[in-house]
């Protein structure tokens, strides 16, 4: 077995290691009904919500995904694989994963509540990294067995708000090609969670060069036409408006992963909703992602700092790659409140489910 110390954190202090700028090479889309689709059918733009909606509207008719089913990297795998058939060349990274995984790693040193579980492989130079879904599917039906406060609001609720505060701002296309009507009735749209567009970037971090896959809720205006320039992605969060001391770290805390989660797929601006405690949308605030390291060490409560998760990150993956150098299956694991991250093997041989049949096909054809 082999382990990586997260603290002390000092040594990660300092400037950051070199970072690329994400950049998307592919992407795909679930429809509405969760099918996947090699194609833009669910980007979805932005337009601001009215303000004063009632986020719980509609939560009895909310068309939920149901996510007990383990879908690995198949969907990320297959549109490398048809990018690659494509563009007649393959797609090199030490790393392939989804934005999910990178974002638990990165805000590890100043999280100490969370924990992963995942599964990793090693297949032609490529550290391929899933989620272990029976540990997560254990650990959501404990969360489920919580009961709230009394009067609280349920976590199944909380959790339609944000769909909701979606719905409340997205549009199927530019803005001036939507119908007034369509815009005023956004209040009314089912919610449905099935539907998802998949932006899939190249980055790097330190030595690692990386293929992330993730969600992104909305563009701002349209993807330019010119490949090599950035896409005003916009990401949509909603939050209790902080109130108090206590809140407003709270919230700080929050900004963490709305940063990684954003950071990871050059997403340059978040729109957070900020809801009373029963989930009445007050007031919206544009937060520029570049920006908010700076702001919570200048002016907010120094809970973290993101220079510190880059260097982080970027020495973490250099572990891995010294670590997982062959086949068979790999657990990454840290513990709630552990100060180490856990490598060991679980599977001697083989890439168990990680990598699709007709992933492994193709690349060993090529
Ligand atoms: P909020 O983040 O506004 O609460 P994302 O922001 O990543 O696009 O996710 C959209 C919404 O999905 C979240 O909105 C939240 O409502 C729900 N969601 C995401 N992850 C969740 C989780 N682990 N448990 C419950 N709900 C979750
Ligand atoms: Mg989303
Ligand atoms: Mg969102």
């Amino acid at each position: 077995m082999a382990s990586f110390d997260i603290q002390p954190l000092d040594r990660f202090a300092g400037k950051s290691a070199a970072i690329r700028r994400p950049k998307e090479i592919t992407y795909f889309s679930y429809d509405d009904e969760h099918k996947f689709r090699l194609d833009a059918s669910s980007l979805r733009y932005y337009y601001p919500p009215r303000l004063g909606a009632n986020l719980s509207a509609g939560f009895d008719t909310f068309k939920k995904l149901d996510d007990s089913t383990d879908d690995h990297l198949d969907s990320l795998l297959k549109s490398i694989m048809e990018m690659e058939k494509q563009e007649g060349n393959l797609c090199r990274a030490d790393f392939i994963t989804w934005r999910g995984m990178m974002t638990k790693i990165m805000t590890a040193p100043f999280d100490n509540f969370s924990k992963f579980e995942m599964n990793a492989t090693y297949f032609q130079g490529t550290i391929f990294i899933e989620e272990c879904h029976e540990a997560k599917a254990a650990d959501q039906e404990r969360q489920r067995r919580q009961k709230p406060r009394p009067g609280a609001p349920s976590q199944d609720m909380m959790s339609y708000w944000g769909y909701k505060f979606e719905t409340l701002c997205l549009i199927p296309d530019i803005w001036d090609a939507v119908s007034r009507d369509y815009i005023e009735n956004r209040e009314n749209e089912i919610v449905n969670n099935h539907s998802q567009y998949c932006s899939v970037v190249k980055t790097g971090m330190g030595t690692a060069s990386l293929v992330i896959g993730g969600e992104v809720d909305a563009v701002w205006d349209c993807k330019p036409a010119d490949k090599d320039r950035p896409i005003n992605w916009v990401e949509l969060k909603t939050s209790e408006d902080p109130q108090s001391d206590t809140d407003l770290l709270k919230f700080e805390r929050k900004l963490l992963k709305f940063w990684a989660q954003s950071f990871l797929l050059g997403v340059p601006k978040i729109i957070v909703g900020f809801r009373t405690k029963d989930g009445i949308l007050r007031r919206l605030e544009e937060l520029e992602t570049q920006k908010l390291p700076g702001t919570v060490k200048r002016a907010g409560k120094g809970s973290w700092d993101g220079n510190l998760c880059i260097n982080f990150t970027a020495s973490f993956l250099n572990f891995l790659k010294d670590t997982i150098k062959t086949d068979g299956i790999w657990r990454i694991s840290r513990r709630e409140r552990s100060r180490t991250v856990e490598v060991f093997k679980v599977e001697q041989s083989g890439h168990g489910r990680i990598l699709t049949q007709e992933f492994v096909d193709w690349r060993q054809q090529q």
